[in-house]
């Protein structure tokens, strides 16, 4: 605990200021919600979340319009990572886990009795902080793998891998080897593959759980390139603790912090006025590295 905890601070830039941050944030094509048809998108209302009688996620109320990026941020133990598990039903499964709250996709809620859960994960994927891909099975069947979970029939699977890989940025590096398997991938290509395996299900919202951490800046930065394309057809999640990373990929910035109660939301705004002009003044003291 102690040791993530350090290496999280070094990876934070502590002595950059919010104005230049806010810089970065604004250096790239700045997205307008409700322009893409694509449908509403994502709420979540009066999110809380329990392990046992640990009460560790109070009321969090947020939208994700369609087609944008929002990053979540805050120091270790805030609750991000329940928060994304309650999004996509994971938290559920966790023993003694308890939720309450509604998390509607295109305003239907993901929690209405009758919901078939396997379908809500396949419309709303997941990447996680260690690349997880199946080492023993090929870069293709890496890709394809999710398909028979969804039962879904595609009529040119050749097709689809070149896709998704293509858009997971991944492509033009393993084209000549899809027969090699997962596992022989350096740790930045491993991610990617996770990428393109969620993206071959057509997931409408993928959630990203600190997805560069274990990663070289250039695979990093790979990465969150792929993010800003797929942000043009979907809607992205990711939680972050590199204060440029959030800067250069997301659209929103929602600050979450548990001030020795649960976690809450404190502050949620788009990602430039986080690092230029916070509300709260605990957002600007995590944001400018007081502290985290
Ligand atoms: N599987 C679990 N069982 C019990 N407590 C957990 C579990 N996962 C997380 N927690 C607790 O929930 C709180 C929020 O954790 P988490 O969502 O992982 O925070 P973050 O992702 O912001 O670091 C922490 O107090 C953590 O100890
Ligand atoms: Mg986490």
């Amino acid at each position: 605990m102690n040791e993530s905890h350090e290496s999280e601070k070094e990876n934070m830039e502590t002595t950059t200021r919010p104005s230049s941050l806010a810089d970065v944030a604004n250096a790239k094509e700045q997205k307008v919600p409700g322009t893409r048809a694509m449908g509403t998108g994502l709420e979540t209302r009066g999110i809380h979340a329990w392990f046992g009688n640990n009460h560790v996620l109070s009321d969090v109320n947020l939208d994700f319009a369609a087609g944008t990026v929002t990053a979540l941020i805050g120091p270790s133990g805030c609750g991000k990572s329940t928060f994304i598990r309650t999004i996509n039903r994971m938290h559920e499964f966790i023993p003694g886990a308890a939720m309450a709250g509604e998390v509607l996709l295109d305003g239907k809620d993901v929690y209405a009795p009758g919901t078939d859960v396997t379908k809500i994960r396949l419309q709303i994927g997941m990447v996680f902080q260690k690349p997880n891909p199946f080492p023993s099975m090929t870069i293709g069947e890496n890709v394809l793998s999710g398909l028979k979970l969804s039962q879904q029939k595609v009529s040119n699977k050749d097709e689809l891998l070149e896709e998704c890989l293509e858009r997971a940025g991944l492509w033009n590096e393993v084209k000549d080897r899809l027969g090699a398997h997962g596992g022989s991938l350096s740790g930045g290509q491993q991610q990617r593959l996770c990428i393109a395996r969620a993206l071959a299900v057509r997931p409408q919202v993928l959630l990203m759980d600190e997805p560069c951490s274990a990663l070289d800046p250039g695979s990093t930065l790979r990465i969150e390139e792929t993010i800003r394309h797929l942000s043009d057809t979907m809607t992205i999640i990711i939680v972050t603790h590199n204060m440029q990373q959030a800067a250069r990929v997301s659209d929103y910035t929602a600050f979450f912090l548990s001030d020795g109660g649960p976690g809450q939301m404190i502050e949620a705004s788009p990602t430039s006025e986080i690092f230029s002009r916070p509300r709260d003044k605990r957002t600007e003291n995590y944001v400018t590295g007081r502290f985290g």
